[in-house]
């Protein structure tokens, strides 16, 4: 099969893991006969400094006709205090609007090998911490009116947090789907004591829960979501939440992990065209460094064979690669300890591709 695949590689360490997960897509490529054809687009603070946009018009176009996307990071201190309106995190939003990206999924799992890596205690995670998070990417705070007028000689800022109700529905409805495929729990975090865009979310969040019966569906306000995720982890499978409140947790529930350099992430269409990122940043103080973890980009890889290529047996062998490179003792800087091979974020690549 020939699939076209534009890739972004973007800031910081964004080229180097990008480069790696290359490596093991072409594995993948050679070994199951598939042709991966890639397109790189520049994003983020390169296209600033290159064409004085985070994306080109041509970028985008590139990005909405392929068969799926690829992406390493954007963003860093270079580009803070650029005009708000051309930030690279902007072109970050704009594809995913634009690809009408609104399902992004975050599986967050405690890989065995790296058990004793997480800052909770063993009685704490030892049950193991799989978890699926699934985040509104297209609406809420960070898609609505945002603007900073003068009132009364002061400056006052406004963001407005506007959901209707088709929006909370569809990516309701790719969380109860979610649930089904594993244990059939499914929390749904929100702020309905406070804010009337979560009252509306959990209302049509109650209509689906009646449709979808067979999900055990419970509420949690996302303050306790929050303090729950750290004291009791396995209590959740799947998670639904909006768009910012899913930006924090995900980040928090990456950490009890050890390390946000080994999650993946899909952010899904209505088609099967997808984007595929780790959730991790740019991390600009080890660019070019070649010490980065390029597992979360190899294991975004595995996600985009799965969800957008129906590549299952490929997306399968990806994982058992990455497994297996664990096993073996191989740990990039961020998952190092004593007793373990250190190796460099090339190295972590070459090996993953060579288990394939
Ligand atoms: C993420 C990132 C982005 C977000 C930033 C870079 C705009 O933190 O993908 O989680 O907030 O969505
Ligand atoms: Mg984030």
């Amino acid at each position: 099969m020939v699939k076209n695949i534009t890739v972004l590689k973007g800031d910081g360490i964004g080229p180097e893991i990008v480069n790696e997960a290359i490596k093991v897509l072409d594995k993948i490529g050679e070994k199951y006969s598939h042709s991966f054809k890639y397109t790189e687009v520049d994003i983020g603070g390169c296209s600033i400094d290159k064409h004085g946009v985070p994306i080109t018009k041509e970028g985008m176009e590139l990005c909405k006709s392929a068969d799926s996307v690829l992406l390493g990071a954007v963003g860093g201190p270079k580009w803070d205090s650029v005009d708000p309106s051309i930030r690279p995190e902007k072109a970050l939003l704009a594809v995913r609007s634009e690809l009408g990206l609104f399902a992004n999924l975050r599986p967050t799992k405690l890989f065995a090998q790296l058990a004793d890596s997480s800052p909770l205690k063993e009685s704490i995670v030892g049950n193991g911490i799989d978890l699926m998070i699934v985040r509104e990417l297209t609406g809420g705070i960070y898609f609505g009116d945002r603007r900073t007028e003068v009132v009364d000689g002061e400056k006052v800022a406004v963001d407005e947090m506007k959901y209707s109700e088709h929006e909370i529905e569809r990516i309701g409805r790719v969380a109860f789907e979610s649930a089904r495929k594993r244990s059939h729990r499914l929390a749904s975090v929100d702020k309905a004591n406070v804010l009337d865009s979560s009252r509306l979310w959990r209302a049509v969040m109650h209509r689906l829960a009646e449709e979808y019966s067979d999900v055990e569906y419970s509420d949690v306000l996302v303050d306790n979501a929050a303090m729950q995720l750290i004291k009791n982890p396995s209590q959740f499978d799947v998670i639904v939440t909006e768009n910012m409140f899913g930006d924090i947790l995900s980040d928090e529930a990456s950490m009890l992990t050890g390390s946000i350099g080994m999650m993946p992430s899909a952010s899904l269409s209505d088609s099967t065209l997808g984007m595929y990122e780790p959730i991790h940043g740019s991390a600009p103080d080890i660019a070019g460094m070649d010490i980065a973890n390029p597992i979360g980009t190899i294991m975004s890889c595995a996600m985009m064979l799965r969800y957008s290529f129906d590549m299952v047996k490929e997306a399968d062998d990806i994982e058992a690669a990455v497994n297996k490179a664990l096993d073996d003792g191989y740990r990039t800087a961020d998952i190092y300890k004593d007793g373990f091979t250190k190796v460099k974020c090339s190295e972590m690549g070459s090996i993953i591709a060579a288990n394939i």
